[in-house]
């Protein structure tokens, strides 16, 4: 399986448009690398391309992309489709710059398809550029995509979008990938939204080789205690820290054998800067944080 690391941070990009903290004008001074919204492109045989998640970067991503070129007819692409983890609008909005593309499928959670259909009415939108078909991604027993991957789907929290005109449910509105390629027996586990460790992840990721883990917030006092939820490692706006006792990283640390890399970083994350005590710590614990474009073969 080919993996592409498409785009690296939380909505709003680094760095953010209205955004002038010292690390986005760094940022602006060319002394940390630019990261786009989060996004990333798997596929199995380097010629069916599924997007997980579509930022509203995704036009200048895929044009970054040589594997994801149109052809080759002049209105082929590589891309199959999408699989949405959430319905938040640093994962969807890209979906509007894909509309008129033929016969792509979205594989989403029934609350994020109702979401995209009633609350951000972007289903029907979509299908008088072209039908796309929409699938339950939670459906049992998973589902397979063209180029040889095999996808089962694990709901991880029931954070729903602030754009949500109505009460959210309490159902599985944010879900986990296990994508495994049987040829291989590589397999990802893509978690770029996790409230808290969710029960079963440890049984899930000790059947993995590489997890893209939720990096947006490295500590839970990042944005100060206004925007705080509960106590030291518990969720932060929905997001798992990275540090402290009870964040990621301590649970990361069970699964020595896994390539561990944290993405949807925030512009308020000190992991942008990889010479930062943050980096260092993340690096010693033998996790990574790669650049935009990276490249992953499992
Ligand atoms: C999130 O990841 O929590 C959301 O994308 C926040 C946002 O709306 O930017
Ligand atoms: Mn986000
Ligand atoms: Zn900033």
């Amino acid at each position: 399986m080919k993996v592409i690391l498409l785009g690296t941070a939380a909505g709003g990009g680094f760095p953010q448009w209205n955004c002038a903290c010292a690390l986005c004008t760094r940022c602006h001074r060319g002394e940390l690398p630019a990261r786009s919204q989060e996004s990333v492109a798997v596929s199995g045989n380097g010629r069916d391309w599924w997007l997980l998640n579509a930022s509203p970067d995704i036009r200048t991503q895929l044009l970054a992309a040589p594997a994801l070129r149109p052809g080759p007819g002049p209105r082929d692409t590589p891309v199959r489709g999408v699989l949405l983890t959430d319905a938040e609008l640093d994962h969807t909005l890209g979906l509007i710059i894909l509309r008129g593309g033929t016969d792509l499928t979205v594989h989403a959670a029934p609350p994020v398809r109702e979401a995209l259909t009633a609350d951000l009415p972007l289903h029907g939108l979509l299908d008088r550029y072209a039908p796309w078909d929409w699938h339950d991604s939670t459906a049992p027993g998973g589902f397979a995509l063209d180029g040889g991957l095999t996808v089962t789907a694990h709901p991880v929290s029931s954070k729903a979008p602030k754009f949500m005109g109505r009460p959210a449910s309490d159902a599985p509105w944010v879900v986990a990938y296990r994508i495994e390629d049987p040829a291989t027996g590589g397999a990802l586990v893509y978690a770029p939204c996790l409230a808290a460790w969710p029960d079963g992840f440890d049984e899930l990721l000790a059947s993995a080789s590489c997890v893209l883990l939720d990096g947006t917030f490295f500590s839970a006092d990042e944005l100060g205690t206004a925007v705080r939820s509960g106590d030291a490692g518990q969720a932060l706006m929905g997001h798992l820290p990275v540090s402290g006792p009870g964040g990621s990283l301590a649970a990361l640390a069970r699964h020595p054998h896994l390539r561990r890399i944290y993405t949807h970083l925030n512009n308020t994350n000190p992991l942008l800067d990889s010479s930062s005590p943050a980096g260092g710590a993340v690096r010693k614990a033998g996790a990574e944080v790669l650049p935009d474009g990276s490249e992953l073969i499992l």
